[in-house]
């Protein structure tokens, strides 16, 4: 296999509905994520899964191209905001460009936030991942629940309406944490307390 690459696994021990819901959803981000190919968002390869009679244990892997820089919110902890506007512009242009092919092709990802944001080893580029609660729109039923993170959902989101604009609500909180080294609500811990 070229490259290097990672594995995104869950396991399961003696609980058969609950493994197949795992399945159900690591299934669901390896379809929608394993055709994609641009420089902004990181490279599925398989989707594995693994059921050991004995111990009963239900196993999933998702392999992907491996990242070696830290997930954006590690690296605004440890590095701290950009002082360079250039640099935002870079990350940010980078950041559009990974969205824009994903609404193309009618991918909503719905969870965009600094922990799902991945830097390359020089810093220098940044891809999308975590495809964990994504939206193929053809696919997508008005009762689908339109989950993500309440932090960085507009408010129609957070009342379960979906459109290709929370990702843009939720890229412009990305870049004013990345700008401003603080999370949109900063302040406010309980999640449910942003809701209301
Ligand atoms: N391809 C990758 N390369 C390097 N680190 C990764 C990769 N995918 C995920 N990670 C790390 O694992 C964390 C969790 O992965 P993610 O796909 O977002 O799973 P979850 O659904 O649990 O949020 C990310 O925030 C990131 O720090
Ligand atoms: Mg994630």
């Amino acid at each position: 296999m070229k490259g290097r690459y990672v594995d995104k696994t869950r396991r399961i021990y003696n609980n058969a509905e609950l493994a197949k819901k795992v399945m159900k959803e690591m299934y669901s981000e390896f379809s929608i994520a394993k055709d994609l190919v641009h420089p902004n968002i990181v490279e599925y390869k398989y989707f594995m899964k693994n059921y050991d009679e004995i111990s009963q244990n239900h196993e999933f892997h998702i392999i992907m191209e491996l990242m070696d820089g830290e997930d954006m919110e590690v690296y605004l902890k440890d590095q701290g905001r950009p002082y360079m506007i250039d640099r935002v512009a870079e990350i940010g242009a980078q950041l559009i460009s990974g969205i824009r092919y994903l609404h193309q092709r009618k991918i909503i990802h719905q969870d965009l936030k600094p922990s799902n944001i991945l830097f390359s080893g020089d810093y220098e580029t940044v891809k999308l991942i975590d495809l964990g609660v994504s939206s193929k729109l053809d696919k997508t039923k008005a009762t689908k629940q339109a989950g993500g993170t309440p932090r960085y959902m507009p408010p129609e989101q957070l009342d379960n309406k979906l459109t290709f604009k929370v990702d843009i609500w939720a890229f412009g909180c990305v870049m004013l944490q990345f700008c401003s080294g603080l999370r949109p609500f900063e302040g406010i811990e309980n999640d449910l307390s942003i809701c209301m």
